[in-house]
């Protein structure tokens, strides 16, 4: 097959544009990378990859991969094009990741199931759910996991460049009221605008990310249980999520607390997790270190000290790289690698 030609969907956005760098970093061989984004971008020139094309039915077709990442509503509505034009579409949204016929992977943990594409479109996970898989189904392949107590320490950047943006506006406005900050938090409050982010983020911890559902879990909460199940092939295993929003830029941290079939021996936790690939162990990883890395960073490995086959650990990684433009990426190369994209055309 001749290089693929391939869609980049949501191109100006926060992870399209890492995207666009991931696919020239790693020397992506393709005849052409077309770059598509909302009305109000078509027509603009991105430099280095031409006029910003509108999605319409003429502009999708003929295409062997599209790379998604324009948010959910995009995806729901033009994926199937793009496959009806020829693509495989590799999409980054939450709009297809519980589908059936739709595969959910992360490259370095169930690369086999891209073969189970039916409906010519793959799933990018969650970019919190991602770095977890890392080291467990490292953990789960050696000591068979059971459940997982997970609480998210997550960046500005998983709310997109408009959370990156947000953050980044209010951080000098409130840097100049220290003394509100410590005397009277809620007046400091009043001084910035929130509308992307749940609460005031700067100087602050926001303990609500995404849509609270009825059960009392937001849906990026419930994106941890029902993600983590389907990539690792684990329908019944227990997942209790807490998503909190910090004041970093870049990087989602998580400390999981996962429980095992048999006792975990700790020397031997940490043997498997260096070896697992593109997984590095650290003592105590931090999102600020992992911002701009391609690895996921474990640490803070512990046994824990009540339970013989639960152990605890800290992973961090770059929420639009791995998280996101990267392990779509990955995607992209297994679906040429494994002969689906361009298979369809
Ligand atoms: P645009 O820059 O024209 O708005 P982020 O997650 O950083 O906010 O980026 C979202 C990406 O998705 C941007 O590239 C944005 O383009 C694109 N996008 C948003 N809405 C649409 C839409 N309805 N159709 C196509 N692209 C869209």
């Amino acid at each position: 097959m001749s290089a693929p030609r391939v869609a980049v969907v949501g191109a100006t956005g926060a992870v399209g544009q890492i995207m666009l760098q991931t696919l020239a970093r790693r020397g992506f061989e393709a005849s052409e990378i077309v770059p598509f984004a909302s009305e109000r971008s078509a027509g603009k020139v991105l430099e280095g990859y031409g006029v910003i094309q509108p999605l319409a039915d003429d502009t999708v077709q003929g295409y062997d991969l599209a790379l998604f990442s324009a948010g959910g509503s995009t995806s729901r509505a033009w994926a199937e094009k793009f496959v009806a034009g020829g693509a495989v579409v590799v999409d980054n949204s939450s709009a297809w990741r519980m589908d059936p016929d739709v595969p959910l992977v992360v490259s370095e943990v169930n690369p086999e199931a891209i073969d189970g594409a039916k409906k010519g479109i793959v799933a990018n996970p969650n970019c919190t759910t991602m770095v977890v898989m890392l080291p467990a189904k490292a953990l789960h392949d050696t000591f068979g996991m059971t459940a997982m107590v997970a609480t998210s320490y997550q960046a500005a950047g998983g709310a997109g460049q408009k959370g990156i943006d947000e953050l980044a506006a209010q951080m000098p406005v409130l840097h100049e009221r220290v003394e509100l900050l410590v005397n009277d938090g809620e007046q400091a409050r009043t001084l910035v605008t929130s509308e992307i982010h749940a609460d005031t983020l700067a100087y602050n911890v926001v303990p609500m990310l995404g849509t609270l559902g009825e059960n009392g879990y937001t849906d990026e909460e419930m994106k941890l249980q029902n993600e983590s199940r389907k990539i690792l092939g684990l329908p019944e295993l227990a997942v209790s999520p807490t998503c909190v929003r910090v004041p970093v830029m870049v990087g989602h941290a998580i400390e999981v607390r996962a429980t095992y079939e048999r006792e975990v021996d700790v020397a031997e936790a940490k043997a498997v997790l260096e070896a697992f690939p593109n997984l590095v162990v650290e003592d105590a990883p931090t999102p600020l270190a992992a911002a701009g890395r391609d690895e996921t960073f474990v640490g803070r490995v512990r046994a824990d000290l009540g339970d013989p086959r639960s152990l605890n650990f800290f992973v961090v990684g770059d929420n639009l790289l791995k998280g996101a433009a990267l392990n779509t990426v990955q995607l992209a190369e297994l679906a040429v690698e494994r002969g689906l994209a361009g298979a369809r055309a």
